[in-house]
């Protein structure tokens, strides 16, 4: 019996990390789940599902989420529940393209290009923040809230229609944790309270850290908890690194393609990747390999 209720086979598809956006036709998976059908689960302990059962994995914007080790062994757990024939589709910042605009964008700044300044500014961003930020948002909410008017067309052309909310004075107003996001839950109600829980559970354990440890201590505490919440980026990837990563996880026919392109069947009608016509995430490397 499939997720449909069916017993005519459908494929089996599963969505990793998939944060707001998620099909029904898929197993979606977060471990901060957006809404009621998506199941909370943390990918670094391993998928909960049967050898060979999956027919794809797709996660987008996940793996720089995870430790080198927690990519490592999520990419083998893809391995182990798709069958022979499955697909893994994976999609990453790309850093080779961030590593690149970085050096041109520095060249062109240093000869005094105005524009290339304020690219500057925001590639720098895209390169560092989400590395070392403590807080979530970090200096690139910072930005994209007072600054990126200024850059639109390069911020636009950088992470696509996710900069658009906060090109609008309605989103200045409101601020962006109020748009709608694409596919979320009608009735958040129990992830807000789960959210809710995790903040007050938070608020105590740092309390008594700082009675046991001082202020120093408390805020150690407070910066740990903050890292392991899954926003910060712990390990980026090039299309040559990612490959070898698939590779060493036993997976072949490994191919880098573009947001339109894949061999899951009927992927373009999820709306993924690609809303619209638009590359959602155009600042990604996507690739797919098959596991044998
Ligand atoms: C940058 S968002 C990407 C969301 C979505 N896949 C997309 O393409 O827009 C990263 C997502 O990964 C989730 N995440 C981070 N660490 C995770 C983990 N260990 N297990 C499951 N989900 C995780 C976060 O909660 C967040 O929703």
């Amino acid at each position: 019996m499939n997720k449909n209720g069916s017993g005519s086979r459908l494929p089996r598809l599963v969505n990793l990390g998939c944060g707001s956006v998620w099909h029904p036709a898929w197993d979606n998976l977060d471990v901060r789940p957006m809404g009621s059908e998506i199941q909370a689960w943390d990918v670094e302990n391993g998928l909960p599902f049967d050898d060979g059962s999956v027919d794809g994995c797709y996660a987008s914007h996940l793996l720089e989420h995870l430790t080198r080790e927690g990519a490592r062994t999520l990419v083998r757990e893809c391995f182990r529940v798709l069958r022979s024939g499955g697909v893994i589709r994976l999609a990453v910042p790309d850093l080779e393209t961030i590593a690149r605009e970085y050096l041109r964008a520095l060249g062109q700044a240093q000869e005094g290009d105005q524009a290339a300044m304020k690219q500057y500014e925001w590639i720098t961003l895209e390169l560092l923040d989400q590395l070392v930020r403590v807080e979530s948002g970090g200096e690139m909410e910072r930005y994209l809230r007072s600054r990126a008017s200024e850059n639109v067309d390069y911020v636009t052309s950088r992470i696509g229609s996710e900069a658009a909310p906060y090109f609008t004075q309605e989103s200045e107003r409101q601020g962006p944790s109020s748009q709608s996001h694409r596919n979320s839950s009608d009735n958040p109600n129990s992830h807000q309270f789960q959210h809710a829980f995790t903040a007050l559970q938070e608020r105590l354990v740092t309390g008594v850290c700082s009675l046991l440890i001082g202020r120093r201590g408390r805020s150690a505490v407070q910066e740990g908890l903050f890292r392991a919440s899954g926003e910060c980026h712990r390990w980026m990837y090039d299309q040559f690194s990612l490959k070898q990563l698939l590779e060493q996880c036993g997976f072949s026919d490994i191919r880098r393609c573009t947001a339109f392109e894949s061999r899951m069947d009927t992927f373009d009608s999820y709306n993924l990747d690609v809303v619209n016509g638009d590359v959602r995430k155009p600042d990604s490397l996507f690739m797919e390999a098959v596991r044998p």
